[in-house]
């Protein structure tokens, strides 16, 4: 039985980083009780207020951004905190030496029906210690990040971490409060028959990314000769979970739904830890054509499509896009 603080000794793990990661872990448990007793711990239903971004939050997005904030500000190893929740970056203690992103709640819509949420994290090196950081310390490209991984509250809670060139997967005993190692070397692979998309958006995405529905849809009649299947969790966290496990294709893709928006998942929350993980596990994470991870970052709140799992169907979505802007141009 290898506990999560045995494998941080185990892979040698920076102290700073261990025990920034212990924190995140150990509200990860606190969340994953309080989601436990549901309704009961009154957790359910609307904060009554928007994030920046325009959202509606939830009563627990608040909550866990709260437990998040209040754990990392009194980490000495933490220099500041950015999240989906707050307008800035807040910055914590002036010597730290990490950067420490989130998405502390992934799939509100799910709360109040019981179904699979997430928290999403992503550390970043910390490069001004002595000053207090702000926003811009934040935007460094998703290569930088010294560890990524999320936590799944389902029917258990599971933790996805990546800070060696693996990706280590670990179950919470509720017994123990130990997070324990269940798979060493996570694995995906290339080829897959499992795709993830919100179809209800299809008018409003590109021609490439209708296209590659439309062939997926007509299955062996099709060009690709094969048929294909529907998963769709409502929230990142699950689906990319599920393909951590057996594989598959997940895309919030480019679409005109809203001015201004490139895409609804957020690059620092969501799309660059959950790259780091695809990427680490074999996989491919694009923006439809170019490696997320990769993407230079402008705001901390920016919006990327996301294209990410099995390589070889990335890949062809990769194709696709590239042999219509070559038709177009
Ligand atoms: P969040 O709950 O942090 O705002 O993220 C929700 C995201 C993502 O997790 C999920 O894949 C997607 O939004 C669901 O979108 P739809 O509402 O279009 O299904
Ligand atoms: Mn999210
Ligand atoms: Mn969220």
């Amino acid at each position: 039985m290898t506990t999560l603080t045995d494998y941080l000794n185990h892979v040698s793990c920076d102290a700073a980083l261990s025990e920034v990661i212990t924190t995140v872990t150990d509200v990860g448990k606190t969340i994953a009780q309080l989601l436990r007793k549901g309704a009961l711990a009154d957790i359910l239903g609307e904060a009554g207020n928007q994030n920046v971004q325009g959202e509606d939050q939830k009563k627990l997005d608040v909550l866990a951004n709260d437990l998040l904030l209040d754990a990392l500000a009194q980490n000495s190893h933490c220099a500041g905190v950015a999240s989906e929740e707050l307008d800035h970056a807040t910055p914590a203690n002036v010597d730290g030496s990490l950067l420490v992103l989130f998405d502390p709640l992934d799939g509100s819509s799910n709360i109040d029906i019981n179904m699979a949420v997430g928290t999403i994290f992503s550390i970043l090196p910390y490069n001004r210690q002595g000053q207090a950081s702000k926003d811009q310390d934040f935007l460094q490209p998703g290569t930088k990040q010294l560890a990524a991984g999320y936590l799944l509250y389902g029917t258990s809670t599971m933790l996805a971490l990546t800070i060696t060139d693996t990706v280590v997967m670990f179950s919470l005993d509720p017994d123990t409060g130990d997070y324990i190692v269940v798979e060493e070397q996570v694995q995906i692979d290339a080829d897959t028959s499992e795709y993830s998309i919100n179809s209800s958006n299809y008018r409003y995405w590109r021609a490439p990314m209708q296209q590659y529905i439309d062939e997926l849809i007509a299955g062996e009649a099709g060009v690709r000769e094969r048929d294909f299947n529907t998963r769709w969790v409502a929230a990142m966290v699950g689906d990319v979970h599920r393909i951590l496990c057996r594989g598959g294709l997940f895309t919030y893709p480019f679409d005109t739904k809203y001015a201004n928006k490139a895409g609804k998942l957020r690059l620092m929350y969501e799309a660059n830890p959950m790259s780091l993980l695809i990427e680490r596990a074999g996989g491919s994470a694009t923006d439809a054509v170019n490696r997320i991870l990769d993407i230079e970052p402008t705001d901390i709140h920016q919006r990327v499509p996301v294209v990410l799992g099995s390589k070889n169907e990335v890949n062809y979505v990769r194709e696709l896009h590239l042999q219509h802007a070559n038709k177009q141009g």
